[in-house]
């Protein structure tokens, strides 16, 4: 531009030899002319800014919004929470593309102010730091809940299945005390919306964007109290609190849509999960208010850094080897390898349900022992009265993983799992907010 129009000095026209062929306007127009310039300048100055500030999704759209022969995009809700992390990595490591939706926390709503999601960015921050290539990781914020949000996130990306992991939270097998608490409260209906409606949006949002491959965390919750054991994907299932209930739904309208529909769908049950990856990059960081009705490794590994005095074991008389409960205690890195062997099997138009356990009970006193030898910490153990509601014996069946998807546990030395998941512990005392100084010593 150099120099035409400039409205302050509006010069003769003699003076102006350069001017273009076709361009003697009278005035009224030149003036309509400029403002059509500070329009087009406007328009575009909007336009780069809206660019620049998308630009971080404008550096690999293509990637991740288009299909690619060879590379399969999963979607990994919950990819931020502790087995939905584990499976994140091993996906990546084995060059899937990962979309990671990270959904508000279950209890963030009203029941407990979530300062923890901070702590769960930090799983997320490990993994872009680990795959850095562009195509490899993205990391979307969203609430499954919202059937809109959901819809965008399908319409703009092309996956070709989902690992949905979102609401598995800490709440497992050994967490009967908050169950009890949250079922006198309004907030008991929150599992409903976050485990059960939620599948549902993106169940539809699956169908509704042609994504075909579904694999889906349940949980040994949902069979309740069998009678008989080991627990086989055919004992019945009669879930005895609002979470099993809730996966039990869930379940049940995974498979009434599947019979209509040529999507794979595999539901995976997990027994008690324990451990974190063996590289130290993750690790299960409850957040704090949960921590005392959390899993019994947390229990154990708070109680050996001296966060809580000690453990206490409820139940001695169990008819049981020992008189304590017995549980199956799966390792993340197993359960995330079954997962990926579910994925890599997962037929059109079928639902395969399995159990993914070791198969081999533990006792709580077992657990106590391998915590104590894992941390080296003479864990100060209390032995208390039953707590209601707490069945004696549960373990798995695995033989119909072990036969139809060749997976069997790998990681079933109680105490190595413990170290493991403890070395990241003592590492990150805080979560993953910031490591601790203290020096591991294993
Ligand atoms: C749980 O459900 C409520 C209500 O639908 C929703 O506001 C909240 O974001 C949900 N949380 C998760 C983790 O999806
Ligand atoms: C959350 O963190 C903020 C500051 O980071 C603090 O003021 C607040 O008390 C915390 N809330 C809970 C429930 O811990
Ligand atoms: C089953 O898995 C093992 C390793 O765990 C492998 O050596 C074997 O080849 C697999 N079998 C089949 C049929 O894929």
């Amino acid at each position: 531009m150099n120099g035409l129009h400039r409205p302050s000095r509006p010069q003769p026209r003699a003076s102006r030899p350069w001017s273009f062929s076709g361009m003697d306007y009278p005035e009224t127009k030149k003036k309509r002319n400029f403002a059509g310039k500070i329009l087009l300048a406007a328009v575009l100055t909007v336009l780069c800014v809206y660019i620049l500030k998308n630009s971080s999704s404008f550096t690999t759209p293509t990637a991740f919004s288009r299909h690619e022969t060879g590379v399969t995009h999963v979607l990994v809700t919950g990819g931020a929470g502790f087995i939905g992390s584990h499976a994140a990595l091993r996906l990546l490591k084995d060059s899937y593309r990962v979309t990671i939706v990270l959904g508000i926390h279950l209890y963030s709503v009203s029941l407990l102010q979530d300062n923890l999601s901070r702590g769960n960015f930090g799983a997320v921050k490990v993994l872009q730091e680990q795959f850095p290539e562009p195509g490899r990781l993205q990391f979307i914020y969203a609430d499954l809940g919202d059937p809109k949000a959901v819809n965008k996130i399908f319409r703009e990306n092309a996956f070709d299945a989902v690992m949905h992991f979102a609401a598995v939270a800490y709440v497992g097998e050994s967490t009967l005390d908050l169950l009890g608490e949250l079922q006198h409260s309004k907030c008991l209906l929150l599992y409903y919306h976050n485990i059960t409606s939620n599948t549902l949006v993106v169940l539809e949002a699956m169908a509704a964007h042609g994504v075909k491959t579904l694999i889906y965390s349940s949980t040994c919750a949902t069979y309740g109290e069998p009678l008989k054991m080991p627990i086989t994907e055919d004992t019945p299932q009669i879930p005895i609190n609002p979470y099993g209930k809730a996966k039990k739904m869930a379940e049940d309208i995974i498979l009434d849509f599947s019979k209509n529909s040529d999507m794979a769908v595999m539901i995976l049950r997990y027994f008690n999960v324990i451990g974190s990856d063996p590289e130290g990059w993750l690790g299960e960081a409850p957040r704090p208010e949960l921590r005392e009705h959390g899993r019994i490794s947390g229990a154990c590994f708070d109680a050996a850094l001296g966060v809580i005095p000690g453990l206490k074991v409820k139940g001695t008389d169990y008819s049981t080897a020992d008189g304590t409960c017995i549980r199956d205690y799966i390792d993340v890195t197993d359960l995330v390898d079954a997962h990926v062997k579910a994925l890599a099997k997962a037929q059109p138009s079928k639902v395969g349900i399995y159990n993914v356990g070791t198969g081999k009970g533990r006792s709580v006193k077992e657990f106590v022992e391998a915590c104590k030898k894992a941390t080296g910490v003479e864990i100060k153990v209390d032995f208390l009265e039953r707590r209601p509601g707490d069945y004696a014996e549960v373990y798995s069946d695995p033989s119909k993983i072990n036969r139809e998807l060749n997976w069997t546990a790998q990681y079933t030395n109680l105490q190595e799992s413990l170290l493991t998941a403890w070395k990241w512990q003592k590492s990150h005392q805080n979560g993953y907010r910031k490591s601790t100084s203290l020096a591991l010593t294993y």
